[in-house]
Order: C-alpha cells, then structure tokens, then sequence
C-alpha cells in the first residue's frame, strides 16, 4: 500500500508493533528442548491477546500462527513436533493483521552454542537488512535494496537465495511491488514513492542461491543443506529516513 492518511500510518503502527512484541516474546523462550509448536503456541497466544491476526492463516491457510525455520530452512517453515537443538539456527517470521492492516517481521536466533560460520552468517544478514533499509529513500530506484544486500553478501563472502524478497505490503500480507530484489539488477527502473510500504528481507546463506520447497508443501529450504538466516522488518518509503514500523 501507499499510506494517505495519519490513521494508515498509526493502523501500520499498530500492527508493527504488536508483531515486534510477539517475536521478542517467541524469542525469549528459544532454547534447546522447546519444540517448534510450544514456541508457535505462544506467539499465538500473544497475538490473540491483542485481537490480531495471523496473516499466512487469514491469506494463506498456513498450518499454523508463526513461520519457523530451521538452519537449512529457510522461510515457510510449519512448526511442530521438531524440538530445538543446541546449535540450531532458528528463523521466526510473524506478519499478521489488525484493524484492515498488515506487518510483517522476522529475525534468526542462534542457540547457544554455535559455530563462527553461523554467528557470522546471522551478523551479516541482520547488517545486509540494516544497510539496505538505510539506502531506502523517496525518489531513489528500488534496487537501492539489492545493491545494498549484494553488497554485504559479497563482503561477507555468504551467497544470496535470490528466489526470496521483499515485498509490498500494508492492507494484505503480499502486495505491489511483488517483488523486491535481495541482488542487483541495472534494468529495474522501479522507484522508491514516498509512502510506500514494504518489506526489507534479506536472506543470505552458507552456499546455496536459491530454495527448494520441501515435501511438507511449504517449507522452502536451501537444495544442498547449507544454512539460511533471514531478518526482516516492514518500512513506510519517506523522504528522508524510512519508519520502521515493526522496529520496537
Ligand atoms: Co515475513
Ligand atoms: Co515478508
């Protein structure tokens, strides 16, 4: 969506943060011997306490509240019995609605203790978000953000999954532009409006350049079993620096 109004930006707002509560609330409870449904289960509980709704549930019929995914997962992971491990790599991506409006956010959580590669893949994924969100500006083209992601992935030496993007969002979970590249592409001539809210979500990984779904319908998870991480936030396009909406 393009925000008009004062009330689509506090409906935004809203939402924004109640996604951010419930992932930090998920996040506290991400530990060895939790399974992916108990941690699934308090998010849902969270976000019902404050009347919204989960968006792959409300747009999708996802088979449950939150996305989580494991190490070599990469997104659309479906919780359930899998307990977490020491060492995993456990990604949570929460978007859901309030009031008409969407948000949208995700983050990748190491449990201790974990390797150097996976601590610094998780570093340069959450950096790659920050920088392509700091580019983000009225008036500049949109792969600004891939640029900005290509960048730190070559830096970092990590590969892109480039069947993975941001995305439009705002009055549903998917919206126009469709698809907001993570790498580069000089023949885009797609511009940043101001008002326009997207998704930054960057997913960066060990080897592989792109995602394969798994047997379950949804998981997407990389072909070769390196790791994934992904951080994700959802931002209102303005002329100056973007509002974070799901920034706490
Ligand atoms: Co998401
Ligand atoms: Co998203």
């Amino acid at each position: 969506m393009t925000v008009d109004s004062d009330q689509d930006i506090k409906g935004l707002k809203r939402i924004g943060r109640i996604v951010a509560l419930v992932l930090q609330e998920m996040k506290k409870h991400v530990r060895p011997g939790i399974s992916t449904r108990e941690l699934d289960e308090i998010g849902a509980q969270f976000l019902q306490q404050y009347g919204a709704r989960s968006a792959p549930v409300l747009v999708y019929g996802f088979p449950g509240t939150t996305c989580i995914s494991i190490n070599d997962e990469a997104a659309h992971g479906i919780p359930g019995e899998r307990v977490i491990q020491p060492g995993d790599l456990v990604n949570i991506d929460i978007s859901a609605e309030l009031d008409g409006y969407f948000a949208d956010t995700a983050e990748t959580i190491p449990v201790p203790p974990v390797g150097r590669v996976q601590q610094k893949l998780c570093r340069s994924t959450k950096n790659a978000m920050l920088r392509a969100i700091a580019a983000v500006k009225a008036g500049l083209p949109l792969n600004v953000i891939g640029k900005a992601v290509e960048e730190e992935a070559l830096r970092s030496g990590f590969s892109i999954l480039r069947d993975l993007n941001g995305h439009g969002v705002g009055r549903s979970i998917h919206e126009e532009p469709r698809h907001v590249p993570n790498y580069y592409n000089r023949l885009d001539r797609r511009q940043l409006v101001e008002g326009m809210v997207i998704t930054v979500e960057p997913f960066l990984s060990t080897g592989a350049n792109h995602v394969v779904t798994a047997a379950d319908g949804w998981t997407l998870r990389t072909p070769d079993g390196s790791l994934s991480a992904q951080y994700e936030h959802t931002i209102i396009v303005t002329r100056g620096k973007p509002v974070v909406v799901t920034a706490l």
